[in-house]
């Protein structure tokens, strides 16, 4: 790796800093930004830490119109002796650069966007914040600049990374929620842009969203594009099944985002020695599951949330509670476990964290 140089400017006054009460997400930014641009002579050029401020994108950039975008979502968690954990970061890098391979965006560095992120957030320590729950959300994002409208990948592209501090997911202590199985929208198909975190597959999700708020339900269940049969993700999170004591998620097919909480709840079902398979599952199936008593616990896995159990499905006018609407076991041990390790509070046996 050959680190590039990286530009710091201070911002003169640093912002307020808001109640660890009043967090939400995505509400607030620290003081300063990462920036690096491409271009095809220079390649990425310019990496350069900057305070926190509008950028100047022309009106007919591509990533207005098309869409040529990518993005990234972890978190960043102060330990009780005050260290910096990030929960394995290159994992994040390494799926910016399949999200960007699948927009035709050019890829980045990954080992040295991470030094860069680690020099970033060295700088805004400060913002980490150490409530429960807490921690700095980290949103790196690729835009293309170009200023054409010819439908084509661009040739000049804005790389950034933005820091967040964000409240806990469950201010009121981890609830079940409710979903509804989407019968007429698709989030993704195979062949599409299903497994690539980029803007459309979650602006397409909204309209779904709205109707499961119209019902006061919380999330989406989605069925596969083609069949409308099998599941492939909650919400924005993947999905986990628990049936007759084995763990079942939905086999990456193409559609599915490749969730990197998705991959450490099978590495520690598989290390605690619950049987867990990756495998295509219809809602048909989970259905009879369900009417035999043998659908145990439903949970989804995301950044955001970590784990969010699911108490109710409701699909064609049925509802099944599920668990009796409670969290289950293995959902509550997935989550005190990587919250834990997240948070320095559970030995790290799996060299998930790495200091920021
Ligand atoms: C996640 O739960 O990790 C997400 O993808 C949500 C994020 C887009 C806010």
């Amino acid at each position: 790796m050959t680190l590039q140089t990286i530009a710091f400017e201070k911002r003169e006054q640093l912002k307020q800093k808001p109640n660890s009460d009043q967090l939400g997400f995505g509400k607030y930014f620290t003081d300063h930004m990462f920036l690096m641009d491409y271009d095809e002579q220079k390649d990425w050029h310019n990496p350069r830490i900057v305070p926190y401020q509008s950028i100047s994108v022309d009106p007919s950039a591509m990533i207005f119109h098309y869409g040529q975008t990518v993005f990234e979502g972890l978190k960043a968690y102060r330990t009780e002796d005050d260290q910096i954990l990030l929960f394995r970061p290159e994992n994040n890098m390494k799926r910016l650069n399949q999200s960007s391979k699948r927009m035709s965006i050019p890829e980045i560095d990954e080992e040295e966007v991470l030094h860069y992120l680690q020099q970033l957030i060295a700088i805004e320590q400060d913002w980490v914040p150490s409530a429960e729950g807490t921690s700095l959300y980290i949103r790196p994002v690729v835009i293309a600049t170009d200023p054409n409208l010819s439908v084509e990948p661009s040739k000049t592209y804005t790389f950034m990374i933005i820091l967040s501090p964000v409240g806990s997911y469950y201010p009121q202590g981890i609830k079940p929620v409710s979903i509804r199985v989407e019968q007429q929208y698709t989030r993704a198909v195979k062949g599409g842009t299903g497994t690539a975190k980029t803007a459309a597959n979650y602006s397409g999700a909204y309209k779904a969203q709205e109707k499961a708020t119209e019902q006061g339900l919380s999330q989406v269940l989605w069925l596969d594009g083609i069949e409308k049969k099998y599941i492939e993700e909650v919400g924005s999170m993947n999905v986990f099944f628990k049936i007759d004591g084995e763990v079942i998620t939905p086999e990456l097919n193409g559609s599915i985002l490749e969730g990197i909480t998705r991959k450490s709840t099978i590495e520690l079902l598989n290390h605690w020695g619950i049987p867990v398979k990756e495998q295509k599952i219809s809602m048909a199936e989970l259905h009879a599951y369900y009417h035999n008593g043998k659908l145990e616990e439903a949970f989804g896995t995301g950044t955001a949330a970590v784990i969010s159990p699911i108490g109710e499905l409701i699909w064609e006018n049925e509802k099944l509670v599920i668990n009796e609407g409670q969290i289950g076991e293995v959902a509550k041990k997935l989550y005190d476990t990587i919250t834990g390790i997240q948070t320095g509070k559970v030995k790290d046996r799996y060299g998930w964290t790495v200091e920021a």
